[in-house]
């Protein structure tokens, strides 16, 4: 059987979607005696153990749903659902080479369906596997010939991987079939700042803006500030937000394994080496998923993260070392914070997206204790650049001279900028430098 169709007759399929219904609406005690009355009926149904892997991870219980869902595949090994089902599943457990297997054996089963191929795309972003998920696309362009969101997730992951040539071209095509299309202007307006062309990119954010002349779209007003030649001061917030709520679940895999990023390990040691007791209050500016407090583990003081995405803060909680978050703009918490309260503040990899520090190293200075450490890194502007520069990744780019020149005029000793490859983008180095700024003591 390669058919993703229901090979079964429908009474069960009946049952099973007031179990479903219950399940959503919290009632899992029920949908449990309801459910082992199906697995006693037809134990042999593949998916009454679908049924029971989404009970399972309605209940918490991660294990258990893995054992339903390779149950399924068990009892019907060629039923592609239930082997893009498993797929799904470990991959939503960051199993990501196992989900991946069982992706490339679902598209074995049935490569042309639709839904196959949407669920191992899906897989494959999660994974982070771009030159499957882009082949997986092509497939399912030409099966969804007028589907254009899947262009669109090709466009954005050509886009991703470097070739904005061919992200442009589907672009191109989207928005001469339909010109208002919202999306298709800004993935465009957006790939063309990143290869320069900012008269095509201000031509789409103009469309844009007439379209909604009232909008008060952050988004776009940042990228037509971009496409006229200017340097916004920052990131908009909702962009921010917006991404990393986007890239939340399969960010540390993505930094980590595929960007190479070790500023957390390498900050968390000069932390360690300087407070040995871990006596101290540490303020993380723009935590993210906690990378900095995980390899720090438990200080004997307040932890505290600030971080703009709810789903990256998620995250961080799950390290169970920080005492508690702020979900606001780190300008705003720097600001609100009473004198002379942190022993370190870290701001790693977040000043490319707050651009203008001219606020932030005064505030940072003030809110430390008399010897404490203003730690952050900065991607880096060359000196014969402006002082803040946004790169077409649109990211903030920061000259190391004026860096140093801010804080030794907010009261920080003379600070040597540590340089460095910070990550790897596109196996290509992203280079920057790491500050540690000392208040004086007392
Ligand atoms: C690239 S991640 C780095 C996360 C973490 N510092 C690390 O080194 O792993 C940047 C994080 O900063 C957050 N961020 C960016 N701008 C922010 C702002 N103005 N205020 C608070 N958080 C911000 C983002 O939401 C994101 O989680």
């Amino acid at each position: 059987m390669t058919s993703t169709a229901t090979p079964f007759p429908d009474a069960l399929a009946r049952r099973l979607n007031r179990i479903q219904k219950l399940i959503t609406a919290g009632d899992l005690k029920d949908a449990a005696l309801k459910l082992n009355v199906e697995v006693k009926r037809s134990p042999d149904d593949p998916r009454i153990y679908l049924m029971g892997m989404r009970l399972a991870e309605a209940s918490g219980n991660p294990g258990g749903a893995l054992e339903a869902a390779q149950r399924a595949v068990k009892v019907m090994p060629d039923w592609p659902v239930a082997v893009t089902e498993l797929a799904l599943l470990l991959a939503r457990q960051n199993q990501f080479p196992e989900a991946m297997e069982h992706a490339e054996r679902a598209v074995q089963l049935d490569g042309s369906s639709p839904d196959v191929l949407t669920r191992v795309i899906d897989v494959a972003h999660r994974a982070q596997s771009f030159d499957r998920a882009i082949e997986w696309l092509l497939r399912a362009t030409t099966i969804l010939a007028g589907n254009s969101d899947v262009r669109l997730l090709l466009a954005r992951d050509w886009r991703a991987t470097g070739q904005p040539e061919k992200a442009l071209s589907i672009y191109d095509q989207l928005i001469e079939a339909h010109p208002t299309d919202r999306v298709a202007l800004m993935g465009r307006a957006q790939t063309a700042i990143a290869t320069g062309n900012l008269a095509l990119a201000l031509r789409d954010c103009e469309s844009l803006m007439a379209m909604h002349p009232n909008d008060e779209d952050a988004e776009v007003r940042f990228y037509l500030e971009v496409a006229r030649g200017n340097t916004p001061n920052r990131q908009p917030q909702e962009m921010v937000r917006s991404l990393f709520d986007a890239s939340a679940e399969y960010f540390d895999r993505r930094l980590i394994t595929g960007l190479k990023y070790k500023l957390p390990q390498e900050v968390a040691k000069v932390i360690a080496e300087r407070y040995p007791d871990l006596k101290l209050n540490v303020l993380d500016l723009g935590c993210g998923t906690g990378l900095l407090g995980a390899c720090l583990g438990r200080i004997q003081g307040a932890m505290v993260g600030v971080e703009l995405s709810t789903k990256m803060i998620d995250q961080a909680f799950k390290h169970g070392v920080y005492d508690r978050f702020h979900n606001v703009d780190l300008l705003e918490a720097l600001e609100a914070t009473p004198d002379s309260l942190y022993d370190v503040i870290a701001a790693l990899d977040v000043f490319v997206y707050v651009g203008e520090l001219t606020a932030a190293i005064p505030d940072a200075y003030r809110i430390l204790r008399p010897g404490g450490h203003f730690i952050f890194s900065c991607e880096q502007a060359l000196e014969d650049e402006a002082d803040l520069v946004l790169r077409p990744t649109q990211r903030f780019a920061h000259k190391a001279s004026h860096v140093d020149a801010m804080c030794r005029a907010a009261g920080f000793e003379p600070v040597t900028p540590e340089f460095k490859a910070l990550r790897y983008e596109n196996n290509e180095p992203v280079q920057g430098f790491l500050v540690i700024a000392r208040k004086p003591a007392a």
